[in-house]
């Protein structure tokens, strides 16, 4: 148990070292001093700039620019952040003044500089410049900064399309700019037309706020610096609604003029000793993108280039298209400026993030994020007086990780997949859509960052949340559309399932099944197993239906399949001789490993005989490539039947909308149960139960399968712990997530989750206003158990009894979980025959 309590420091660790740059800047609790607050006028005295801070009522209680604001104007609050500073949030309030003011700005844009003298304007990735501000005087409105600000002086403008009053208080979110990088130039970005593919690539630096001329971007920051790193597939986004190839900035060898390299040049603040540059980089060798072979880097120190350069030679890799931080290490130089010439080794060179490390700044912005995060309002205003505090943290997170890393070599041998969760980075992904259930509450209040209710409010925004809210496409904000297609709005950001890990992990497709005690599968020959050879040309593609590294799910058409298996094996009822079928396939270059796995989970799939439980029809293992025929239902899965229907009522009769009944519901929970108890009577761990695993034929017969974890569509649902391994934490019990420890009672859990999902007609994803992290954070509150760990919502068609259920299986003791085989029998008798 002890070392479990680490884990859970260790995690706390990670995940404050992460990407969250959003602490509050010191507006509301006066670290930014009245000084730094200027603005183009006040009204009185006292609406001056010093009052436009966040939750004060001072003076008269915020900034009011002079006069009736008009349409045209541009007013300005002013505000000197000392430094360069990442802004990534911006929260807004009007003028309360103890319920006499009522003035407040509907919107607002931001223009900012890094020098006092160049200003810019703000924009979002899709280049509008206006933010949403208050709706009120006294609520605090907060907009992501997307792409995040990196500036030292900020201007907030109020914008009103009629001619009214406004006043304004604000809160700055975000963190240092340790970089130092003022500003890069480089070529510009290019359009690629890729084979296969209608529309034309972009790579172009879409952010980019500097000059842009004569085929050169020059004086500005953009892309690169956005913090946003690109996906292995570069035709594969992370934003929303933006086009392919947006994450990178690439360029082609032969465009004329090219002499085999892109140059770039830096330009910093000061003087800094480098260390190293990390130039985050495609490496889709298929496609003719790789790494650069080789950089050589000049330095200026002063006035003019030194002659000798620092130069590298990156190891090319053939082999895995995972884009990736290549660093080049830079011998400790000093310059202001560096220039640096990237060579080509292929046909296009892409980078999505380039950062630098000086020997200056060596205080790991880590510490500084935990003394922030640790004492949120630590009111020194000046860096002299942080500095106890840092070494302090600096000490406490070495000594941190010296225990850990004792730990983790002794862990090694004992607990492998402890390790393996354990000593990641952990990826961000953006917080599912939004509800405002009591329960979440709570956990803003644990974690100091949300303490700020600026933060708070921006997570919790006015819906109203009924049942009839959950109908399709109703209720929610344009940006929240995930009602109907559930995940599929973040699909852009998620993880893509091509990790060798997973695969060595999950099988090929993300079997779950590979850790079966009952059968130990050493030497694999054709006479284990024991589903028929089925001749491949009788397989018909119809459809892909995912893909992974080494393997790819189509939809098939078998022909011939029920005369093949004979009499009395029960097939979905077909017209004609021919049914429909997945087929997992394996690639013909896959790793030896991968087909290991592969037969591995043949022989297991081949064993498995209930109706709940998908069935193995046949294989196609002679040649390759290794094939495995399970049943295909047409209802497809569980969360696209139940998120496209509605509760059976007369308005869907009168609508003819498509719906379900509360004992259809029953029903298929019933059915989940049953195909569990089957599996857990095997001492089967499925590791990934969860509507989207739970497949559907005419009749609304449940069978469970395993494809999820292959289908890009659910992407989201899984949490990738970098380079290691998909996790599907928002269905998984706390002692999986920090043990790695998966048991049927574990299995418990997840159908408890499955449930959940069930009656909220999979409107909603688990925890969806808690972040990966926090989810994470949550286990941790289950371990330490001391009441503070959020439970998922009762959905509101859930009867009472039945929600009573879910919490048992979400007890933190494993023997007070219920088994499957009493959740079938408590299940059972709801469901009228
Ligand atoms: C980048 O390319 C996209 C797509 O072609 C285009 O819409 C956008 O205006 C371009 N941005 C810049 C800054 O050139
Ligand atoms: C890039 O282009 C240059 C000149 O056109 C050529 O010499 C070089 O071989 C090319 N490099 C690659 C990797 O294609
Ligand atoms: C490092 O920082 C100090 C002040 O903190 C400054 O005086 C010095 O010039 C810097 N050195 C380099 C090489 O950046």
């Amino acid at each position: 148990e002890r070392v479990t309590e680490l884990n859970v420091l260790k995690r706390v660790c990670v995940i404050l070292c992460s990407e969250h740059c959003r602490y509050a800047l010191g507006m509301e609790d006066g670290r930014i001093p009245n000084e730094d607050l200027t603005a183009s006028s006040r009204w009185y005295e006292t609406t001056g700039p010093q009052y436009a801070r966040l939750n004060s009522e001072d003076g008269d209680g915020a900034w009011c620019p002079e006069g009736q604001l008009e349409p045209s104007d541009s007013q300005y609050l002013q505000i000197d952040l000392r430094r360069l500073t990442f802004l990534t949030l911006f929260g807004t309030q009007g003028r309360y003044a103890r319920g006499l003011g009522k003035e407040f700005a509907t919107h607002y844009r931001l223009n900012y500089s890094r020098d006092g003298q160049l200003w810019k304007s703000w924009k979002n990735r899709l280049g509008k410049e206006v933010l949403d501000g208050n709706k009120d005087t006294y609520g605090i409105f907060s907009n992501d900064l997307k792409p995040p600000i990196i500036a030292r002086f900020v201007r907030v403008i109020p914008v009103t399309r009629l001619s009214s009053t406004v006043c304004m208080r604000v809160e700055l979110y975000g963190c240092p700019w340790d970089d130092g990088l003022l500003s890069y130039s480089a070529p510009e970005g290019q359009l690629m037309m890729a084979p296969g593919n209608p529309s034309v690539i972009s790579l172009n630096d879409s952010t980019y706020d500097g000059v842009h001329e004569k085929r050169k971007l020059s004086g500005g920051l953009g892309q690169l610096t956005d913090g946003v790193t690109g996906r292995d597939d570069f035709l594969a986004i992370r934003q929303y609604n933006v086009w392919q190839g947006y994450d990178y900035l690439g360029w082609r060898n032969d465009t004329q003029g090219t002499q085999g390299y892109v140059e770039m040049e830096f330009v910093f603040d000061r003087l800094r000793n480098f260390t190293s540059m990390k130039v985050h980089s495609n490496n889709m060798y298929t496609r003719g993108v790789k790494i650069f072979s080789s950089v050589s880097c000049w330095f200026k120190p002063s006035l003019s280039w030194e002659p000798e350069p620092v130069s590298f030679s990156t190891i090319l890799d053939d082999r895995n298209p995972s884009a990736r931080y290549v660093t080049v290490p830079l011998s400790r130089r000093a310059a202001r400026s560096l220039r640096c010439r990237f060579y080509y080794a292929d046909v296009w060179m892409m980078f999505s993030e380039i950062s630098f490390q000086s020997g200056n700044d060596s205080k790991p912005s880590c510490s500084l994020r935990f003394s922030s995060a640790a004492a949120p309002s630590a009111s020194s205003s000046s860096d002299e007086g942080n500095t106890p505090i840092l070494i302090g943290c600096l000490v406490t997170i070495i000594l941190l990780l010296v225990i850990i890393i004792f730990l983790i070599l002794w862990c090694q041998c004992v607990c492998k997949v402890l390790e393996k969760t354990l000593f990641a980075h952990v990826v961000r992904l953006p917080p599912g859509p939004t509800n405002t259930d009591p329960h979440y509450e709570r956990v803003f209040l644990l974690d100091p960052q949300y303490q700020n209710p600026a933060v708070l409010r921006n997570k919790l925004p006015e819906l109203s949340q009924s049942a009839e809210a959950s109908a399709c496409g109703g209720g929610y904000a344009e940006p929240d559309v995930t009602q109907c297609t559930p995940h599929q709005s973040f699909n852009n950001n998620a993880p893509h399932y091509a990790e060798t890990d997973i695969v060595r992990l999950q099988g090929v497709t993300g079997s779950n099944m590979y850790a079966v005690p009952a059968l130990t599968v050493d030497s694999l020959t054709r006479k284990d197993i024991s589903a028929a050879e089925f001749p491949r040309h009788q397989l018909i593609f119809r459809e892909k239906l995912g893909e992974g590294q080494f393997g790819e799910v189509h939809l098939c058409e078998a022909e011939g399949l029920p005369e093949f298996l004979g009499e009395g094996s029960p097939l979905p009822d077909r017209d004609g001789h021919s049914v429909l079928v997945a087929v997992k396939q394996l690639r013909a270059d896959a790793t030896s490993q991968a087909r290991n796995d592969f037969l591995k989970e043949i022989k297991i799939m081949s064993r498995l005989d209930d109706p709940n439980i998908i069935r193995l029809l046949c294989v196609c293992v002679s040649s390759d490539p290794l094939c495995m025929v399970t049943e295909y239902m047409e209802n497809g899965d569980l969360n696209m039947f139940l998120c496209q229907r509605e509760i059976e009522s007369t308005l869907t009769h009168a609508n003819n909308i498509p719906s379900v009944s509360l004992s259809d519901l029953l029903h298929m929970a019933v059915q989940i149960s049953s195909g569990m108890k089957y599996l857990a009577s095997l001492n089967f761990v499925h590791r990934d139960l969860a509507t989207r695993n739970c497949l559907l034929d005419r009749r609304l017969t449940i069978k469970i399968a395993d494809f999820g974890m292959s289908r890009n569509l659910y992407s989201s649902d899984y949490y990738r712990i970098q380079g290691r391994a998909v996790l599907p934490i928002r269905w998984m019990a706390w002692e999986s997530i920090l043990l790695g420890k998966f048991t049927t009672a574990s299995d418990v859990w997840a159908f408890g989750v499955t449930l959940w999902e069930i009656f909220t007609l999979c409107k909603e994803q688990p925890y969806s206003l808690l972040s990966d992290e926090q989810v994470i954070e949550n286990s941790g509150e289950f371990f330490r158990n001391q009441g503070r760990q959020i439970f998922l919502y009762a959905p509101p068609l859930c009867p009472p009894s039945l929600f009573e259920l879910m919490m048992r299986c979400w007890s933190r003791n494993i023997t007070d979980r219920p088994t499957f085989e009493g959740l079938y029998q408590a299940l059972r008798p709801h469901v009228n025959q």
